[in-house]
């Protein structure tokens, strides 16, 4: 079988020499495209692959019409809103995920963020500390109990919203549940966001939420852009100046946002959560062994297109 590791942002390479070496061992063969400048690039290359590791890269239904021998793409990562399901499914292909596999490298992101907004994103000027301040989680799963469990070592009082766990476990994960958003957000000096982009969440943080934080409160995304409302966002940080933003994911309305606040929001040029060397590995090295586990036995175990 051929396995096409497509990836606009490239893993390392020890990664890749990592992800080669178990899919050939297997006796598949490894085609690579990476930094690959158009969409068409991926397109045309999907033609003879029948799996397709990728990271954010857009597999959408013109990928898979093209893909004519496809049978899995496995994203190496969490969020799967850049495959277009529906289309996957018409097209018999089976979209996997790596849970879990590139949690602690997000985590750690979300940590460093609150830290950089706290210091005044390092400048001289006086800053604060996150000890004894409250964090807020929304989605308390692989990423967000990662977060919250640092931020306990660090002295932060943690509360959770996640409507698909019970409060026990919450509990469990070291956090306090709360059960509104309005409860998380207006009891949190940080808030950490670790909701997927659904339908039910795009745009679902805007200025009523945001508004509700308390006095100097920090809004923290390492999720996805599509989930705020940009000029929800925009408005509540005109009416309130106490209120920052930091976020891995940078806005379409970016430039604005720092030419009106300048310190008080921050976005990296390119989403950097999961570029580390260690997620790199675990994600890229899970993908490979999924596909060949599928290809040998059938195993759909991670399979979000069910
Ligand atoms: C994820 O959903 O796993 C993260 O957003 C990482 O995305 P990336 O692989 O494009 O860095």
């Amino acid at each position: 079988m051929k396995v096409l590791i497509a990836t606009q942002k490239p893993f390392s390479a020890a990664a890749v020499a990592g992800i080669k070496d178990i899919i050939t061992s297997n006796g598949h063969e490894v085609a690579v495209l990476e930094k690959y400048p158009e969409q068409s690039d991926l397109v045309a290359a999907v033609a003879d692959a029948e799996a397709l590791i990728i990271r954010s890269d857009k597999v959408t239904a013109e990928v898979l019409d093209a893909a004519k021998k496809l049978k899995i793409v496995v994203r190496a990562g969490a969020g799967f809103d850049n495959v277009d399901l529906a289309a996957a499914t018409a097209h018999g292909v089976v979209v996997m995920n790596t849970p879990g596999q590139n949690s602690n490298a997000v985590a750690e992101l979300a940590l460093a963020m609150m830290i950089f907004m706290a210091r005044t994103q390092f400048t001289p000027a006086t800053g604060s500390e996150v000890m004894g301040k409250r964090l807020g989680v929304q989605a308390y799963g692989n990423v967000g109990r990662l977060v919250g469990q640092k931020a306990k070592a660090l002295g932060m009082d943690i509360i959770a919203l996640d409507p698909f766990l019970t409060d026990e476990q919450i509990v469990a994960g070291g956090a306090k549940p709360v059960h509104s958003v309005e409860e998380l957000y207006s009891n949190s000096d940080y808030l950490s966001i670790h909701i997927p982009a659904l339908p039910a969440t795009i745009k679902s943080i805007g200025y009523d939420l945001i508004t509700k934080m308390p006095k100097g409160a920090v809004l923290v995304n390492t999720a996805r852009k599509e989930v705020i409302d940009e000029e929800g966002l925009m408005k509540a940080l005109e009416e309130r100046p106490d209120l920052r933003y930091v976020t891995d994911v940078m806005p379409d309305n970016y430039e604005a946002l720092r030419e009106k606040f300048g310190l008080r929001v921050f976005a990296t040029p390119k989403k950097m959560g999961a570029q580390t060397a260690e997620a790199n590995m675990n994600a890229g090295l899970a993908a490979a062994r999924q596909i060949c586990d599928f290809f040998a036995t059938g195993n759909t175990r991670f399979q979000v297109n069910k």
